[in-house]
C-alpha cells in the first residue's frame, strides 16, 4: 500500500466509524487536508445519517458542499458529536502537530467543540516525540518579527512559510529543530506570545481516537489503550 491508499482506507473506515454514532439531528466537525479529503469523498455515502457538518478551512468546507453535505457556521449549531481530521504527527499521549495546510486556527477551535476527536493518519505520522515535523504557528502579520524572536529563545529555527495567507488573513511561521518534551507546557507557553493567533500542538485537546494503518491493516486505538506497538 503507498500513501495515498493508506490515506484512502484510513477516510473510508473514519466514515464508517462514525456511521454508528451518528443520529440524524447530529453535527459534525470536519478537517482539512489530503487524508481529511478522502474522508470527505467517503462521508457522501453516509450524509443522510447526520444533519451537516462545520468545516475547518473553507477548502473543505467546498468539498463538502460539492458532495450536496450542508455546511453550517459553528455558530449554528449547539454541539458537534465528532471531529475527524489529519496530523502532521501523532505520539503516544495522542498529542499532535497539525497545520501543515495552513487551518490550524479553524480546526483547534472545531476540534475543541466537538465531543470527540477521531484522527486519522497514515503511520508515517507516529513519533516517539513530536518536533520533527516544523511546529506551525498563525501570527498577526505585525507581530511576525516578534514572535520569531521568542521562538528563538525557545530553542527553534522560525521560517516564514512564504506565500502563504491562512483563511483568517494571517501569516504562518514554521518552527523548526523544537524539543518538545513538554507539549501542553509548550503549548500554553506559544500561546502567550502577543501576536501569535495559535500554534499547531493539539496537546490541551489530543485526539480521543486514532485510526492508522498497522501491518497492512487499519487500527483502531484509543488514548487509553495507547497507540499502535
Ligand atoms: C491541515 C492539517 C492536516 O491535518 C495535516 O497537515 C495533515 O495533512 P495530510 O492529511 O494532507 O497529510 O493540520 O492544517
Amino acid at each position: 500500500m503507498n500513501q495515498d491508499d493508506k490515506k484512502r482506507l484510513l477516510g473510508v473506515a473514519a466514515a464508517d466509524y462514525i456511521d454508528f454514532l451518528l443520529e440524524t439531528e447530529q453535527y459534525i466537525g470536519v478537517g482539512t487536508g489530503s487524508t481529511a479529503n478522502f474522508f470527505i469523498d467517503a462521508l457522501a455515502k453516509v450524509k443522510h445519517k447526520f444533519a451537516g457538518a462545520v468545516a475547518s478551512s473553507e477548502v473543505s468546507a467546498q468539498r463538502l458542499k460539492d458532495h450536496g453535505i450542508q455546511v453550517v457556521a459553528l455558530t449554528e449549531v449547539s454541539s458537534l458529536t465528532v471531529y475527524v481530521d489529519g496530523a502532521d504527527e501523532i505520539s503516544g499521549d495522542f498529542s499532535m502537530i497539525k497545520g501543515g495546510g495552513a487551518a490550524l486556527t479553524r480546526e483547534k477551535i472545531v476540534a475543541a467543540a466537538s465531543d470527540r476527536f477521531i484522527c486519522i493518519a497514515d503511520s508515517s505520522k507516529w513519533v516517539k516525540q513530536l518536533g520533527r515535523f516544523p511546529l506551525p504557528i498563525e501570527v498577526i502579520p505585525m507581530a511576525r518579527s516578534l514572535v520569531a524572536l521568542e521562538m528563538i529563545k525557545l530553542g527553534g529555527t522560525p521560517v516564514l512559510r512564504q506565500g502563504t495567507i491562512t483563511d483568517n488573513g494571517h501569516q504562518i511561521i514554521d518552527v523548526h529543530d523544537l524539543e518538545i518534551s513538554d507539549p501542553t507546557g509548550l503549548e500554553s507557553a506559544i500561546n502567550q506570545i502577543p501576536g501569535v493567533v495559535t500554534n499547531g500542538l493539539f496537546a490541551h485537546r489530543g485526539a480521543d481516537v486514532l485510526l492508522m494503518d498497522h501491518n497492512n491493516e487499519i487500527g483502531t486505538f484509543t488514548r487509553s489503550g495507547g497507540g499502535p506497538a
